[in-house]
């Protein structure tokens, strides 16, 4: 149950706050008063504390610094009108993140440790959050392997922590997007659909390339064909083709996007159509050239929906006049207007703290 979780709480005895404006705030550049660590020993969680956010001490030799055993999740909290705070659909985060511990051979967490743990703690800093349109309070679970030993084998020892940070916009321009063709970000049977450190280090040389060439991120293909399209940078991706939803199916390169699923239930309801298929760079090119891809965007948490103003493969350019795309708008547009309590939740996503 969830009131069993004993956590040891210690307050910092000044807040940081007053020196903070909540308005126009970078993307996870600023934390919180608090975090939550929590430490795996001898088969369970244990010594699970609130306490002042400072940095970790850590031995050079840490297992995770050298092979990887590294996870994380990203939530959104945000405050409704009259002040009291909700995150949005975490158990759905809390599910990844032990799908994720799996895959990387690494234990899971407990329900009454990641939420639970994650409730008290925003209880504690929930003066945090931003109430701007478009500001929240992003929340960082993650989990490290801390065996002090360069052997290659799972780590005995693990670290969860979770931090807080709140935000502005993540990417607010319309991007400009080029379709990966040499470099790979998942492939069947990998680590593509866990939300594991070393998915975003090695997507970071690619972006690099395509930055270099004028653009934001890149629009990832599958390893072996470099024709079918996965996601968009950090992103899940979906298409208006012909007026229907159209993304990529969750097979195992695929992140399950908790505001990819969130979106697909919002355009359901709408009375739109909506596809989770295969769908290949040529398939689109053709819908471009015949004037049927109507919109086409990005689905994460941090920016919730990234629209995309210009694809480039090989010497095809697609332009699109973002101001049209009515879809991505009405469905961001409501998914807000849920995670800020201005309408009703009829789903039940919103967890009160
Ligand atoms: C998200 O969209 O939430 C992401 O995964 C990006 C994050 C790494 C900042």
């Amino acid at each position: 149950m969830a009131d069993v979780l004993d956590i040891n709480v210690t307050k910092v005895k000044k807040s940081k706050l007053s020196k903070l404006s909540l308005e126009d705030i970078p993307f996870g550049k600023h934390f919180t008063d608090h975090m939550l660590e929590a430490n795996y020993e001898d088969g369970e969680w244990r010594n699970i504390e609130i306490k002042p956010y400072q940095p970790l001490q850590l031995d050079p030799s840490t297992s995770a610094l050298h092979y990887g055993q590294a996870i994380f999740e990203g939530m959104k909290a945000f405050r409704d009108e009259k002040g009291d705070a909700f995150i949005f659909r975490p158990y759905e985060n809390f599910k990844r993140f032990n799908l994720s511990a799996r895959r990387m051979c690494m234990p899971e967490v407990s329900e009454e440790l990641f939420i639970e743990g994650l409730r008290q703690l925003i209880e504690i800093d929930k003066d945090w959050i931003p109430t701007k349109a478009d500001h929240s309070l992003y929340i960082r679970p993650l989990m490290f392997a801390t065996d002090p030993m360069i052997g290659v084998r799972p780590s005995e020892t693990y670290k969860f922590l979770i931090i807080l940070s709140p935000v502005g916009y993540f990417h607010a321009a319309p991007m400009k997007i080029a379709v990966e063709e040499k470099y790979t970000r998942a492939a069947p049977g990998g680590v593509g659909f866990s939300k594991n450190a070393g998915n975003y280090g090695g997507s970071m040389y690619p972006a690099r390339l395509a930055k270099e060439q004028g653009y934001d991120q890149v629009l990832w293909t599958d390893a072996f064909e470099h024709k079918w399209l996965q996601e968009v940078g950090m992103m899940n991706v979906g298409f208006i083709i012909n007026h229907t939803f159209v993304t990529p199916p969750l097979e195992d390169t695929i992140l399950k996007g908790v505001t990819r699923d969130s979106i697909l239930v919002i355009l359901k309801d709408m009375g739109i159509k909506t596809e989770e298929r295969r769908i290949s760079i040529d398939e689109l090119i053709e819908h471009y050239e015949k004037g049927n891809l109507n919109e086409i965007f990005g689905m994460g948490t941090a920016a919730v929906i990234s629209v995309i103003e210009e694809l480039k493969y090989k010497d095809t350019i697609m332009k699109f006049d973002v101001h049209t795309f009515s879809i991505a708008k009405k469905v961001k547009h409501q998914l807000n207007n849920i995670r800020q309590g201005k309408t009703a939740d009829v789903y039940g996503w919103m967890l009160k703290v």
